[in-house]
């Protein structure tokens, strides 16, 4: 059998490994330059730095208040909204026949922290709602939704009613009795809308009778379906509010470009 060759050795003693932080004369980097080291790697060959100094990095018109920080706040509750929920799916059963209620008793009574987790998603859920009114107030009453921001507004518009649904589909999922009722009235409200009302409460209940695969439905709706495209949305709301800028407070007076300002004699 053919004998692989010997590995070279060492002539003498091997220098001392440096200790972390020291330079080792190699021209090998400090752990502390490691990580800016990482992330030019990863800029060279992506240019991503460009995309988020164009997104942070951005010029807001004086006199900006608190209220404008409704927007961002609605976002933070979605995404501790989102963090919350995965834990919550990685216990909970979409089973009628007691596993859902009884998954959601053992996040409470037996998990660690599941009751922390739960609550925080359930209370979390409320929050979210009032933020995005509070945000939506904000935006109708500074006329922040004029021209050019027709379309962030209508984007607003309808994660506004995803919010909703949001909201909606969680109520069912622990499936308890007010749980249960609740949707049971809100798929009949849903019905009673004109034309499409009827194939509405069909889609959501899954056939014409509340049963094992509505729960079911509920479920990949409120995990999957909205939850990605509220993601999707608020991603083409926030590339507008950075493109179009953030509007100025109602209040600030405007002051006259004076290269804009017609002459006397063009008057
Ligand atoms: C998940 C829901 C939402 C998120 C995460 C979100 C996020 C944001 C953020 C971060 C801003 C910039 C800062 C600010 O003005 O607060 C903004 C601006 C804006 N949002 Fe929202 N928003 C949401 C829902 C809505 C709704 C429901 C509406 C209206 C129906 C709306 C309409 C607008 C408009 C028109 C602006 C531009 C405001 C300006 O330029 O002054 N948004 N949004």
């Amino acid at each position: 059998m053919p004998r692989l060759p010997a590995p070279p050795l060492p002539k003498g003693l091997l220098p001392k490994p440096p200790r972390p932080g020291e330079d080792n004369g190699n021209g090998a980097v400090t752990p502390a330059e490691a990580g800016v080291t990482v992330v030019d790697w990863i800029d060279e060959r992506t240019s991503l730095s460009g995309g988020i100094r164009w997104m942070l990095f951005r010029k807001v018109p004086p006199g900006v208040t608190w209220a404008y920080t409704l927007g961002s706040a609605t976002m933070f509750a979605f995404l501790s909204q989102a963090v919350t929920g995965v834990f919550l799916a990685m216990y909970y059963r979409p089973d009628v026949t007691g596993g859902a209620y009884e998954s959601i008793r053992y996040i409470t009574d037996q998990v660690f922290l599941g009751q922390f987790v739960r609550g925080m998603h359930k209370w979390g859920a409320s929050v979210m709602v009032i933020l995005i009114f509070l945000h939506m107030a904000r935006v109708f009453f500074f006329g922040a939704y004029k021209y050019p921001r027709e379309l962030t507004w209508v984007i607003g518009v309808t994660l506004l009613i995803l919010t909703l649904i949001m909201s909606f589909t969680g109520y069912l999922l622990p499936f308890d009795g007010r749980g249960y009722w609740a949707t049971i009235v809100g798929i009949n409200i849903n019905g009673t809308s004109p034309f499409l009302g009827p194939y509405l409460s069909d889609f959501i209940r899954a056939g014409p009778e509340f049963g094992a695969t509505t729960l079911s439905r509920f479920y990949s709706i409120h995990m999957l379906v909205i939850p990605a495209m509220i993601a999707a949305l608020i991603g083409a709301h926030l590339y507008l509010v950075a493109k179009l800028g953030i509007s100025a407070p109602p209040w600030l007076k405007s002051k006259p470009d004076p290269e804009l300002e017609l002459s006397r004699a063009e008057v």
